[in-house]
Formats: C-alpha cells, structure tokens, sequence
C-alpha cells in the first residue's frame, strides 16, 4: 500500500483562561504569524473546550475567548490567509476527541507530567475533563490532518501523545489515515519564565502580576515590571554558556532575543559585560516597542466585539469544510452506521 501524502498544514491554539501573557506571545502567537505564507495552510484556534477543564466564570469565558481572537489579530494573524476560529462552533472536535477517548490508553494518560502539576495534591477533585484533554488536544490537530503544530515546550509531551494516538488507531484500524504530526518547538522563547523565580515557567494564573508580562500592559507596566524582575548580581557573561546557571539572566535574554527576532548568541554578544542597569533598560524599551502598538490595536479590537465573533464565524465555516469529511471518515472506519 502507498502511504498517504499530507499536505503541510500548521495547527495550533490558545486557551481562553485569563489574559494572554508574553509566555504566550513569543512562545505561540508570534511564531504563529511567522508561520503565515506560501510553506503551510495555516489554523489557529481559541480552544474554548479546553479552558473549561478548570471552572470558568461563562460571561468571563466570553470576553476571554474574544480577548485570545483581539491578541491574535491584532498581532498579525490575517484571517484570510489564516483559519482563526473558536473551538467550541466546530462540534467536530468534541465527536473525534470521543474516539480518541476510546483509543488512548488510561496509563499514557497518567505519565502527563502537566497533569500532575495541575492537580497536585488534588488529584481526586479536579474534572475528568482535565485529565482526558490532551486526547481532545490530539483531535484538535488531527481533524485536520495537521502535519506541524507550532507550540512552547511544556506542549511537547501532548504532541507526542498525539503521534501516538495517530499509530494507536492507524494500527489498530489497519489504516494510513492520521499523519504523524511534527511538534514545531525552536527558538530563544520556548520556555518564557516568570519574573519573579526563573524556575517557574511565566503563565496566566502566577498569583503575583508581576511575575508575568501581560499583552495588554501599558508602557509605564512594562518598564516597572522589568525594572523589578528578580535577577543576580554579576553583569552580562561574555558568552552563553555563562548563563547555563543562571536562570533569570538567561531569561531576560531569552525575552530579549525573541522580541528582537535575534538568537541568544547576538545578544550576548553586543551585551557581553553590560550590568543590569544598562541591560534592563534597553529590555523594557524593547518591550514596550514591540508590545505597545499589538495592545493598542487589542484595545481598538475589543471595542467592537460583533466584529470579533463575525470573524470567528467565518473561521469556523472554513474550518468545518475540512473537519466534516475527515470525522466522517473516521467514523466509517471504526464502523459506526451511516444512513
Ligand atoms: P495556554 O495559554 O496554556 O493555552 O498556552 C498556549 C500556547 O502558549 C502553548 O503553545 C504554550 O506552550 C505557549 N506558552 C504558554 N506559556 C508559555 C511560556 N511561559 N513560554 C513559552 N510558551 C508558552
Ligand atoms: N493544550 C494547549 C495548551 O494548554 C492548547 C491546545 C489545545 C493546543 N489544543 C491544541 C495547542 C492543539 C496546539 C494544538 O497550551
């Protein structure tokens, strides 16, 4: 049998639970809009489903669901090249994440180390929802045949149980019909950290404001949180690898490179020796260089919230059009009857 060619096709989405952070700008949206072009069919998604894993205020739901679409918009996601929709209008999602519930097996499920982190001590409390969703995670991309799924690095362990859910059914169906998705994981801002412990991955729910870079900071914001960013004492090292131990000044380079589409190398370079009264400073402006006009525009977005969900809706009628005949498929081979 030949095997089946995908065409290169690039999914990704954000959760709508709470306002979208530098994390996810550098690490998920900005390469999103890189992404863009000629190379890959390009979707990107506001994964409502997955947000209501945890409690969800419904009202709050809505406005963050819209929040996610003004931050990508307004960063530079074109909603004609691109497919920008929100999970829940394309029901298709939750049908195939059915059938991946019945493929994935309970003991991968509990190797996933971000469930644990989740849960906790908790364990026993939390949704059944939080649990199964990285195999919702694994519909999501294979609905759409997706073959490269850009994402920041505490991702990669879901990708991976997506290529394994993808064998498990082809395997099982004796079928070549899922890709093995490619996790897209490069780049200084895999792993964007909290400023306050550069141990602690930087994200929505940090109890501390200023631990993270929220993407509707103002300029004012911005300066003050750098400016108190927790760092070490000694100057910029002369090379990377001086900066192997030392978590918050690696950080605040990270950040700097990516905003600056740079490598660590290139910073470190025209850095090398700087103390933190030069570096901080020229951060901060960059920062805010490079935030400001995407909040703004944010801003602009948000004030017209009809014009929000009328581009999502046009996203999912796009959407569908792909998702509808590959669910039918998969329902087909599994066997389920079609009058
Ligand atoms: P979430 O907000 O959890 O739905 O994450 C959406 C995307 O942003 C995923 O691809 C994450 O890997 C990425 N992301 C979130 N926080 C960070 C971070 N601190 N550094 C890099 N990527 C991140
Ligand atoms: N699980 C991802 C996160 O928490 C969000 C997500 C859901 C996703 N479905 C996806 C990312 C599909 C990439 C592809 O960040």
């Amino acid at each position: 049998m030949t095997k089946p060619v995908f065409a290169p096709r690039v999914f990704s989405g954000i959760k709508p639970s709470g306002g979208l952070t530098l994390g996810n700008y550098l690490g998920a949206i900005k390469r999103f809009v890189d992404m863009q072009g000629p190379k890959f069919e390009t979707i990107y998604c506001v994964v409502d489903l997955h947000a209501i894993t945890v409690w969800q205020d419904p009202a709050e739901l809505r406005t963050a669901t819209r929040e996610v679409a003004a931050g990508y918009l307004a960063s530079g996601i074109d909603p004609e090249r691109s497919i920008l929709f929100n999970q829940s209008q394309v029901h298709e999602h939750a049908e195939l994440g059915w059938l991946f519930n019945c493929v994935a097996r309970v003991g991968w499920m509990n190797r996933m180390t971000q469930f644990k982190d989740k849960a906790g001590e908790n364990a026993e409390g939390v949704s059944l929802g939080l649990y199964a969703y990285p195999s919702l995670m694994a519909a999501d991309i294979l609905l759409y045949h997706a073959t490269h799924v850009p994402v920041g690095e505490d991702q990669k362990q879901h990708v991976e149980l997506t290529r394994d859910i993808a064998a498990k059914f082809n395997h099982d169906y004796k079928v070549d019909f899922f890709p093995m998705t490619t996790p897209v994981i490069e780049g200084p801002a895999m792993r964007i950290m909290n400023l306050r412990d550069g141990t602690k991955k930087m994200s929505k729910s940090g109890e501390s404001d200023m631990e993270r870079i929220n993407m509707t900071d103002d300029a004012d914001l911005i300066a003050k949180k750098f400016k108190k960013a927790k760092t070490d004492p000694e100057p910029l090292p002369e090379t990377v690898e001086g900066l192997a131990a030392r978590p918050e000044a690696k950080n605040l380079v990270d950040i700097y490179a990516a905003l600056n589409d740079q490598t660590a190398e290139q910073v470190i370079t025209e850095y090398a020796g700087a103390g933190w009264g030069r570096f901080k400073p020229a951060l901060a402006d960059l920062a805010v260089e490079k935030l400001a006009p995407i909040s703004t525009e944010m801003k602009r977005l948000m004030d017209d919230p009809a014009e929000i969900d009328r581009t999502l809706g046009r996203g999912a009628d796009r959407a569908r059009e792909i998702a509808q005949p590959i669910l039918r498929q998969a329902y087909d081979i599994v066997g389920m009857l079609r009058s």
